[in-house]
């Protein structure tokens, strides 16, 4: 009950026993009709006690009205028991009425306190329903999606291998004619083109059928800085369209380390490719390497937790920087911010390194540019 209906009820009780006290000091005891009415009237302000606030306001109301009427009994009817055992049994009734009615009003009111509780907890389950099942919804919808995309994915990966045999084809023949050819003409832009572009169509190729079947692991030991140079050729054509230059930071000691080569070069593809993609008005993408006994860094926990020591491969760019809201969805499939682009390099990238045991950080700030930092386990 609120503050003020507490106080209305409080005031209305005191007056009404002020109210009917009054009349019955102030009424000659001769009037004894009137006086019946108002020993009665006391029963009112009691009952309104005992509904409005349980056992303390019925037995309250009564003791106080026993209070202020007792000595109404001793000193205006003569205060004898033989005459006033009428008014005695009263004053009785006003205490047990207070008491009993308090006690079956206080039941109700907790009772009541109850069914809105759970009144409250119900509209609660039912808000948390209607949020699940909108989730439900949501989820139904991307599983949806996903089914439509999948299919799509299936139709490209055999696309993709139908091209891919002719383009093997179409490179083998430009290269014996390039070979067949005086000199100068062999060494013409021509030439490097159609082979650069081939091997660029092909490896866009290789991407999508690692994505659409787990191609078989081949694990060997492998020179760091020869797949990494194999990999930046592949890019100079684009890297130099852009005005992008590599710049390398390796330690001064060969790193040889056991993987499968073919997947940390589709790995390193696909994040430098972003890397150029992302700084088409030029710059400097920094690539380092080092071998790192582990420290206590929580980041890369399971490596530490092993204590193997590992590869810190780097890749740094200077393009825009990923905002905060792209960061969760840059590696799920299909997810491009680019007018041609897949959205498929970021995911099989976290595809590779979740089956290798790898790991991949992404560290970027809007403005400034990003970098991805490649965790890899040295296996004896
Ligand atoms: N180095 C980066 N700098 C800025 N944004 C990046 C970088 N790398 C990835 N992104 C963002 O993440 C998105 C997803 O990248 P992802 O490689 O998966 O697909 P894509 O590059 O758009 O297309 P695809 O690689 O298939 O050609 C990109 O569209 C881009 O918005
Ligand atoms: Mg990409």
């Amino acid at each position: 009950m609120s503050d003020k209906r507490q106080h209305f009820w409080l005031i209305l009780i005191g007056i009404l026993v002020v109210v009917i006290s009054a009349l019955h000091y102030l009424t000659p005891t001769m009037k004894w009709q009137y006086h019946l009415i108002y020993m009665q009237g006391y029963f009112i302000p009691i009952l309104i006690g005992a509904f409005q606030f349980g056992i303390r306001g019925g037995l309250g109301t009564a003791l106080a009205v026993s209070f202020i009427y007792f000595p109404h009994v001793m000193l205006q009817w003569g205060g004898l028991i033989e005459t006033n055992m009428m008014r005695f049994l009263q004053i009785f009734l006003f205490n047990l009425i207070g008491y009993v009615t308090g006690v079956i009003s206080q039941q109700r009111m907790q009772e009541n306190e109850r069914y809105q509780h759970a009144v409250g907890d119900l509209e609660k389950s039912l808000k948390k329903l209607k949020t699940q099942s909108k989730h439900l919804a949501e989820v139904e919808d991307r599983l949806r999606h996903a089914d439509r995309l999948s299919v799509v994915g299936e139709l490209t990966a055999s696309l993709a291998h139908e091209i891919r045999n002719p383009l093997g084809a179409i490179r083998g023949a430009t290269e014996i004619l390039r070979d067949e050819l005086p000199e100068e003409a062999r060494r013409s832009e021509f030439f490097k083109i159609l082979i650069n572009e081939t091997m660029r169509l092909s490896a866009v190729l290789e991407n999508y059928l690692s994505f659409a079947r787990n191609r078989k692991h081949y694990v060997e030991k492998s020179d760091l800085a020869a797949v990494i140079n194999s990999v930046t050729q592949l890019l100079t054509h684009s890297a130099q369209k852009s005005g992008v230059r590599f710049k390398y930071r390796f330690p001064n000691y060969p790193i040889s380390i056991l993987i499968d080569p073919n997947q940390l070069r589709q790995v390193l593809i696909n994040l430098l490719l972003n890397a150029v993609q992302a700084m088409s008005w030029g710059g400097e993408i920094t690539i380092s390497a080092e071998k790192t006994v582990p420290v206590n860094r929580e980041e890369f926990g399971s490596v530490i937790a092993k204590a193997i020591p590992y590869l810190r491969l780097s890749i740094r760019d200077q393009g825009p920087g990923i905002p905060e809201a792209q960061k969760q969805k840059i590696f799920q499939p299909f997810y491009t911010t680019k007018p041609n682009g897949t959205g498929l390099g970021l995911a099989i990238v976290r595809r590779l390194v979740d089956q290798n045991h790898w790991q991949i950080e992404i560290h970027s700030e809007t403005g400034k540019g990003t970098e991805v930092i490649l965790i890899i386990p040295f296996r004896p």
